[in-house]
């Protein structure tokens, strides 16, 4: 197939809302730990994990400059003397900075570049030849009480990109180096109790870790912790499960550090409480002595009867809820959410989940979206979550990093499997480090069915390079002491049987359908999947592909490389020893903008577009991979002044027979081949084409295309019409142009303005067009194909959000404006940072 086909049709856009599918109980919040858990665990031990997400102060610095980066590195001696650093102190004044909530990524603020170097990171100004936008700094004041003295006081990062630098009350704390590990700081030895602290953040994104967008900034999480001095190690605590008929046996593990000024007597206990709440087992280890400032690990085993396993259609979770005490005084607590499920690879028989066959229907995601960047707020993780489940998706990989937490718990709180990936490929100190905080931080996550140690290390992965095996077999061996029961593997697209590939459990083979075969004829006990397929490559709602447009057409679009839906899975979903594959990708990023450059500014390898409307290939999988009977009839039907021309017409279906009709008159049945598709070339003429699928003789589903008429009316709608009233969730819009039947219009273009009032604040707009370079953060956007995308995130005070959507600034035709309420509604909010009374 030519990589690109050449197809003379016009454009078309899609309505279709996918991710209303996850419902608010599913969901909750996706909170590490929402204000009733912290009750719960308050009552237990005198814990805090506080959100430190609101209220920073921000500029930019110079990564060249020092006059223009707070003077930082202006002479030899900034790092001289302990506690220095005056921009970390009270009396520094910060009033000119702008003040911003956490997660932030500056790199989505910024304009695009002209600038081929920058194409990979879509074409924004980051890098060390833009000094200017490549570094940013984070002040924020704190308060500390009297209350703390004696605790242990920590500062945790969910990750930051890129270089860090932390500061605190004028003393330097720590560094970090990469842009995805978590990483954390005791700052308790920095803190002046009962009065106000600073705390200054520099973060330098000069050095990029990847090929893709990444972004710039604090872009996940930030917490306080406050622990007694005697407390749990971080990520210590597992739960490891075995299933033996209904019942599970639980393998309970945790460790206990001493900072205080005497040995302690210690002992754990653990609490098993089931999805109510309701406790179900109890476990213990006895006492032992602990001495300062060293860490003792305890253990224990508890039974489950009638366990409730985890799936992806039934993902049941628990809570351990471990505890260390001395006497009856509980010290320090955590809560530890697991799942009880086996997962095995078979060399024979692909995969297994609970012990029943289940092919990997799997995406690579990374980690963008639209409007927001790289600094998603958690409502948006389980959103892209849902969006992929509706087309059949069962398993995630996250290419090529490792996640922002909230995607993980999204995976784990709604049935996602997931291959975990990090992103320095190396045993030398920085890769082992990255490894083990991600295998650690996520072990006891029962959707990660398989940790990744890299991908596609040309250097690394062929026959020659001794070095390949000998690091894949270090970091192989890293994940086995960590976490004992999942097996490794690595996306590789070289050699399979040397290099990397020899210290993996589990071999993947990215892209080149002709090798597996071969493989497994030659090694038929190694376990085999597809790490990653496919890259077709699509532009929504386009039929033609065009190179002066930068538009690639929706029917068979392709990179040289890749393949189809149809032709990889044709290959994967038919051989029973391929435990499945990983299509790249689920949701089109910035950056990688292939098959072109300039103007285009992010990819279109996504099965859905950078604000997860379905292109037309979603419906292939939705026919494929998911469980419903399903028909997608394409393109569209508006081709003013093609007619008589032919035009290709595609159904993607499960079902027997599909039978098309042109406005009324049939143009034939046909059987829809096994994990194909079927199609007819009709000559155009305005109206409609209705395809009608049938299974067993029954007519089960038809779908429309009507040719409509131009844009009268704008709609709006939500996700949800109700959310939380906690300066964090959000309302996701979908705006459409409508014609005078009220039919949406999948070729309107037009710019919408939106005016957004009340207890709600625009963060971000989009409209999955690869080559629009509109601002993501002004309050209008085109729509694209009929759509775009805005979202809405409430304040802390419950109330009405407003927003109408209107013509914006151009000539023409009035179009009706659209309103919508959003209601917040009041909660608990989840323990965080406040801001102390003189600067809030
Ligand atoms: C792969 C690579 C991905 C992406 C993709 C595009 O080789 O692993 O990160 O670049 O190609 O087709």
């Amino acid at each position: 197939m030519p990589w690109i086909s050449r197809r003379d049709l016009l454009s078309s856009g899609l309505a279709f809302s996918a991710a209303s599918l996850v419902s608010r109980a599913a969901w909750a919040r996706s909170a590490e730990v929402t204000a009733d858990e912290a009750g719960a665990l308050a009552a237990v031990a005198p814990r805090e994990h506080l959100l430190f997400d609101f209220a920073w102060k921000f500029i930019f610095g110079n990564g060249t400059d020092p006059l223009r980066d707070l003077n930082f590195g202006y002479g030899q001696g900034d790092f001289a003397k302990t506690g220095d650093f005056e921009f970390a102190k009270a009396k520094f004044d910060d009033s000119k900075w702008r003040t911003l909530n956490l997660p932030h990524d500056w790199a989505v603020e910024l304009p695009f570049v002209h600038d081929d170097e920058q194409m990979s990171h879509g074409y924004k100004p980051l890098g060390r030849r833009y000094p200017e936008t490549s570094v940013g700094w984070y002040r924020r004041a704190f308060d500390v009480p009297m209350s703390d003295a004696g605790r242990r006081v920590s500062v945790e990062f969910d990750g930051v990109f890129r270089d860090v630098l932390v500061f605190v009350n004028g003393c330097f704390v720590g560094r970090n180096n990469n842009g995805y590990a978590p990483f954390e700081f005791d700052i308790s030895d920095f803190l002046e109790l009962g009065k106000t602290n600073y705390i200054v953040v520099r973060v330098d994104a000069s050095f990029g870790d990847g090929w893709f967008y990444e972004g710039a900034g604090i872009y996940r999480h930030v917490w306080l912790k406050k622990t007694d001095a005697l407390h749990l190690g971080q990520w210590e605590s597992t739960v490891r499960t075995e299933v033996n008929g209904s019942t599970a046996t639980l393998a309970l593990d945790s460790v206990v550090m001493n900072k205080g000024k005497h040995a302690e007597n210690a002992g754990v206990s653990w609490k098993i409480l089931d999805a109510s709440g309701k406790v179900v087992a109890t476990a213990d280890a006895p006492p032992q002595s602990v001495p300062v400032d060293s860490s003792v690990a305890f253990m224990a085993t508890a039974r489950l009867d009638n366990a409730a396993l985890w799936s992806v259609d039934e993902p049941n979770l628990y809570t351990a809820i471990v505890t260390v005490s001395t006497g009856t005084t509980a010290r320090d607590a955590e809560r530890v959410s697991f799942g009880v499920r086996t997962a095995e690879f078979t060399a024979d028989k692909g995969f297994f989940l609970n012990g029943k066959p289940m092919k990997i229907q799997g995406t690579c995601n990374h980690q963008d979206h639209a409007g927001v960047g790289a600094a998603l707020p958690d409502r948006l993780q389980a959103f892209r979550i849902g969006v992929l489940k509706a087309m059949g998706c069962n398993s995630v990989r996250t290419s090529h990093n490792m996640p922002t937490p909230e995607w993980v718990m999204a995976c784990d709180r709604l049935g996602m499997t997931m291959m975990c990936e990090t992103r320095q490929m190396s045993s030398n100190p920085e890769g082992l480090a990255q490894l083990e905080a991600m295998v650690k931080r996520y072990r006891n996550s029962p959707s990660i069915i398989l940790w990744s140690i890299g991908n596609e290390e040309f250097t690394l992965q062929n026959e020659e390079a001794e070095e390949g095996a000998k690091i894949a077999m270090a970091m192989t061996r890293r994940c086995h002491e960590l976490d004992p029961t999942r097996v490794v593997s690595a996306a590789v697209n070289g050699n399979n049987e040397k290099g990397v590939s020899l210290g993996l459990d589990i071999i993947g083979f990215n892209y080149n359908l002709k090798m597996p075969d071969g493989y497994h004829q030659k090694n038929p006990t190694k376990k085999i999947y597809g790490s990653e397929t496919s890259s077709a490559i699509s532009t929504r709602g386009v039929y033609a592909t065009d190179p002066l447009r930068n538009t690639v057409n929706s029917y068979d679009g392709v990179v040289p490389w890749g393949e189809t839906p149809e032709e990889w899975w044709t290959f994967y979903g038919t051989r029973e020893w391929e435990a499945g594959g990983y299509a790249w990708t689920g949701f089109d990023y910035r950056g990688e903008p292939t098959p072109y450059g300039w103007p285009s500014i992010n990819s279109q390898f996504g099965i859905v577009d950078m604000c997860g409307f379905p292109k037309d290939y979603f419906f292939y999988y939705a026919a494929w991979w998911g469980k419903e009977p399903s028909l997608h009839v394409f393109p569209h039907w508006n081709f003013e002044g093609r007619e008589g021309e032919e035009i290709a017409v595609w159904v993607y279906s499960n079902l027997d027979d599909v039978e098309l009709f042109l406005n009324g008159t049939s143009l034939g049945s046909q059987k829809v081949p096994h994990l194909g598709h079927v199609q007819w070339k009709v000559k155009y003429e305005p109206g409609a084409i209705e395809a009608r699928g049938s299974k067993d003789g029954k007519v089960v589903l038809t779908e429309k295309r009507e040719t409509t008429g131009p844009t009268v009316a704008i709609r709006i709608t939500a996700d949800r019409t109700e959310i939380d009233a906690d300066g964090e969730d959000l309302a996701i819009i979908k705006v459409e142009a409508l014609d005078k039947e009220g039919r949406p219009v999948p070729t309107a273009n037009n710019l919408i303005g939106f005016h957004v009032s009340g207890e709600g604040t625009l963060i971000g707009v989009g409209n999955g067009d690869p080559n629009c370079q509109e601002s993501d953060k002004e309050p209008k956007r085109s729509l694209f194909n009929g759509l775009a995308q805005v979202i809405l995130q409430s304040t802390k005070r419950p109330g009405e959000i407003h927003i109408e959507a209107v013509k914006e600034g151009w000539d023409g035709p009035e179009l009706t404006p659209a309103k919508l309420t959003i209601t917040t509604k009041r909660l608990e909010l989840r323990p965080s940072v406040p801001v102390p009374y003189r600067q809030a």
